[in-house]
């Protein structure tokens, strides 16, 4: 039978969010497997080659940049990051333009699968789930939420498998709940 990772091309990750919740930070620290200390604005984009994932299909993570709405255009999945110590990015999640700007390309585009990622877990003691379970209840497009920590490493190659697996095996209500296992 023909698998939706037969048919897929490769995969692309758009990471956006709130200005300093670590974007950049998060991508750094999945390619390096370390925290770098100083971070560009943005990252380059970067190409993971299919033999090194997980699903074996190339993949690859872009930086969002303030006014580069084509990026969302072209994105696979979007990682909608915002830090759990800073709950206005967290309030952010919905109403900044870039994220609008998604919500409003909806109908346009074919309906992305959105992870929320929560990062800079390593300065709480608290989870922030309770904080965005009602966006998720809300909001059928988010596929999971994952906490994280750019700086110890934590969650970082989960969040890219999940990003990567919400689009090969996407199992939201958006597509075929009918099929639904
Ligand atoms: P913009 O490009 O300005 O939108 O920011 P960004 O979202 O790319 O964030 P960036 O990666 O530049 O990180 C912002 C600040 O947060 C930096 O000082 C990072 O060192 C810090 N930071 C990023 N991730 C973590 C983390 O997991 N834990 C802690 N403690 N600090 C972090
Ligand atoms: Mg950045």
């Amino acid at each position: 039978p023909l698998r939706a990772a037969d048919m897929k091309k490769d995969v692309r990750i758009l990471l956006v969010g709130e200005p300093r919740v670590g974007k950049t930070s998060l991508i750094m620290s999945l390619v390096s497997e370390e925290f770098p200390e100083e971070v560009p604005p943005r990252a380059e984009e970067i190409t993971i080659p299919a033999d090194v994932t997980p699903e074996r299909v190339p993949t690859h993570i872009v930086d969002y940049s303030g006014n580069e709405y084509s990026l969302v255009g072209e994105a696979n999945v979007i990682c909608i990051v915002y830090a759990v110590n800073n709950k206005h990015s967290i309030d952010k999640v919905w109403t900044s333009s870039a994220n609008f700007l998604i919500i409003a390309m909806y109908p346009f585009y074919f309906r992305l699968p959105l992870i929320l990622v929560g990062n800079k877990s390593d300065l709480v003691e608290y989870s922030s789930m309770e904080t965005i379970l009602p966006i998720m209840n809300q909001y059928t497009e988010i596929e999971t939420c994952v906490e994280c920590s750019a700086k110890n490493l934590k969650n970082i190659s989960e969040l890219f498998y999940y990003a990567q697996k919400a689009v090969l095996h996407p199992t939201g209500p958006l597509y075929c709940p009918e099929e639904k296992e």
